[in-house]
């Protein structure tokens, strides 16, 4: 996730552009850059660092001219680094591009300009983009048409920002399944990936929707089709909100604004991992011996990586906590060994200490991270990004999910190279896995139901989280989320361990969330929800199951779904409804007590 921006009026361009860019910091931060047009020359400076800091080292503010772009970075291709940052500029100089999104069929391209003779100065998928549109232009009839033909070529995300120094009166903004918003001023307009980036000259917007992309100049703009070329009409909006609520899109808190930005969030990590996930693959399946470590809400994801790999590759690894590996399996790592760390943050002490180990003892390391360049990404010897984007509520919920869908991508192109498993049921896991986001569309609904729910729950110190199987761990991740911002006592745990101890504590009235998807053990979970029933238990039944309906206090229905892929699905209601009672008990979901976002000490 990055941030673009852009303006065209009678403003210095560069201060319209930096304010911009500070709001959209919450959309990545590692790198920024500007370019404007002024005079018929293209004026860039960008670099690897804070925006603030770049804006006073490198003269931001210093740039001329009245149009331009500008960018916030957050890696996906290439390091954060001063020739990685946007724009980014074709052979000639005269075209400027920022791109907030991910390009998957960047690779072919590039080996085709390269072998047509453009000179590639980073490592993004981006600069495919401005190549492509320049080589274009030399058989199109104006550079619309260029743009049109290049951007038709591109497999992938793309919000796009453009400048054409031989066209001094007009920008090009394109939309597709990255976010982009135009900005209507009087004598003046703005683009951006966000509202409020703009909201403070103007409140009237123009959301663009996919495969849609405008022409923008000082007193008017037009939105076209980027396949047919035809124009579109398209609703002025007012937006009402605070500018306090429009960085949070609206929503009262970055959590929530996190769960909903799901759906998108798992698109891109389909598609960020979509070249890569082969020879990740290759990789481990060199290695019988697997240990997965992490910690607190990764950990559960390397929890739910075992039952993939499991069941599809047939290889058991070993989870571990990263803070209790370093101790106990260090003598059983060896060269022979792969060790799959996975980590949010890229900082978290204790896993980077036990991928130290990992590398120390001669094993091979994998990473699944979110923050490119963390520490993370150094130790490992391969990494593959969950590309969720920056995550602000200290609580993790986007980046759990898209954790879960890179290990789910890894465990069934695991299962091709190996053979374990029936290839159509892979293709029909793989096809599921892209319908997840509408899925979690689907349990977003469920919204307001919850919200009442956590009304009749607020006052309860006790929770249950039951599952089996490969629900255990979304068992186990619910009662952590309820935990950590609500306050309130909860445990996960697998449903036939409930009468092994636990059951002495269920009473009258006390609530038990049975994660229950249709699959292998269903009717094992029914006999545990009814030995807590029994007890007075309140059951929260997620589940797609009429029988689960019958028997709940409370039935939260999901759409049916292959086992495997409804650990992504069913976390959904279980941040919901640990978000509503945590706001509920007047806590700050954002920023819980005694946590830090990031664990840099052991
Ligand atoms: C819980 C949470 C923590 C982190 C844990 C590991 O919501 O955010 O449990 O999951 O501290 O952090 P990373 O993934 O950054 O290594």
């Amino acid at each position: 996730m990055c941030g673009i921006i852009g303006y065209i009026g009678e403003r210095p361009a560069c201060e319209v552009i930096v304010r911009g860019l500070k709001r959209l910091e919450y959309r990545g931060y590692d790198s920024a850059g500007i370019a404007t047009e002024n005079g018929g020359k293209l004026f860039i400076r960008k670099g690897a660092g804070r925006i603030d800091e770049l804006t006073e080292e490198l003269g931001f503010l210093d740039l001329p001219g009245k149009r331009g772009v500008g960018h916030t970075r957050w890696a996906t291709h290439g390091v954060p680094s001063d020739v990685n940052a946007h724009p980014h500029t074709d052979c000639t100089g005269r075209i400027a591009l920022v791109h907030n999104g991910i390009i998957e069929n960047f690779a072919e391209l590039r080996e085709e300009l390269l072998r047509r003779g453009h000179v590639f100065r980073s490592d993004t998928d981006t600069e495919v983009i401005v190549h492509l549109i320049e080589e274009e232009l030399k058989s199109s009839e104006n550079f619309e048409d260029a743009m049109r033909k290049a951007l038709l070529r591109l497999k992938g995300s793309f919000a796009l920002g453009i400048i054409y120094t031989e066209e001094p009166d007009r920008l090009y903004f394109v939309r597709n399944e990255s976010p982009l918003v135009l900005g209507i001023g009087d004598g003046e307009n703005f683009a951006a990936s966000d509202v409020p980036a703009f909201l403070e000259y103007t409140n009237k917007v123009i959301f663009l929707d996919d495969r849609e992309y405008a022409v923008v100049t000082k007193d008017s703009y037009v939105v076209k089709n980027l396949d047919t070329g035809e124009t579109t009409e398209k609703p002025l909006h007012e937006i009402e909100w605070t500018l306090e609520m429009a960085e949070k899109a609206g929503f009262p808190h970055f959590m929530l604004k996190e769960i909903y930005e799901q759906p998108r969030a798992i698109r891109d990590a389909i598609h960020g991992n979509a070249d890569v996930i082969r020879t990740a693959a290759e990789e481990i399946a060199k290695y019988e011996k697997i240990f997965i470590v992490a910690m607190g809400t990764s950990y559960h994801a390397g929890l739910v990586g075992k039952y993939l790999l499991q069941r599809l590759a047939k290889r058991v690894p070993v989870v571990e906590d990263a803070s209790e590996f370093r101790y106990e399996f260090d003598d059983l790592v060896d060269e022979n060994t792969l060790v799959i760390a996975i980590t949010q943050s890229g900082e978290t002490a204790d896993t980077l200490a036990a991928m130290k180990l990992a590398k120390r003892k001669g094993a091979k390391v994998l990473g699944i991270v979110n923050v490119v360049g963390s520490m993370a990404t150094r130790i490992a010897d391969l990494t593959l990004y969950t590309h969720a984007g920056p995550e602000i509520g200290v609580a993790a919920t986007k980046t759990y999910t898209t954790q879960l869908t890179v290990l789910t991508m890894l465990a069934v192109e695991l299962a091709r190279v190996l053979g374990t498993a029936d290839e159509g049921y892979l293709d029909g896991l793989e096809e599921g896995l892209k319908g997840i986001p509408e899925l979690v569309e689907a349990a977003l609904k469920h919204d307001e139901s919850l919200r009442e729910l956590a009304e009749s729950l607020v006052d309860r110190r006790d929770f249950f989280y039951i599952g089996r199987g490969i629900s255990v761990p979304t068992a186990l991740e619910g009662a952590l989320k309820l935990k950590e911002i609500s306050y309130i006592h909860a445990e996960g745990l697998s449903a036939g361990e409930l009468k092994h101890g636990p059951l002495a504590l269920i009473e009258k009235d006390v609530p038990v969330v049975a994660v229950a998807p249709g699959g292998r053990t269903f009717d094992k979970m029914v006999s545990n929800i009814e030995e807590a029933l029994a007890r007075g238990a309140f059951v929260v039944g997620l589940g797609d199951r009429e029988d689960l309906k019958r028997i709940s206090s409370v039935f939260v229905e999901m759409p049916p779904v292959d086992e495997l892929l409804s650990p992504l699905l069913y976390i959904v209601p279980l941040q919901l409804l640990a978000y509503h009672l945590a706001v509920l008990r007047g806590n700050d979901p954002d920023k819980p007590r005694n946590l830090a976002k990031s664990v840099t000490v052991e």
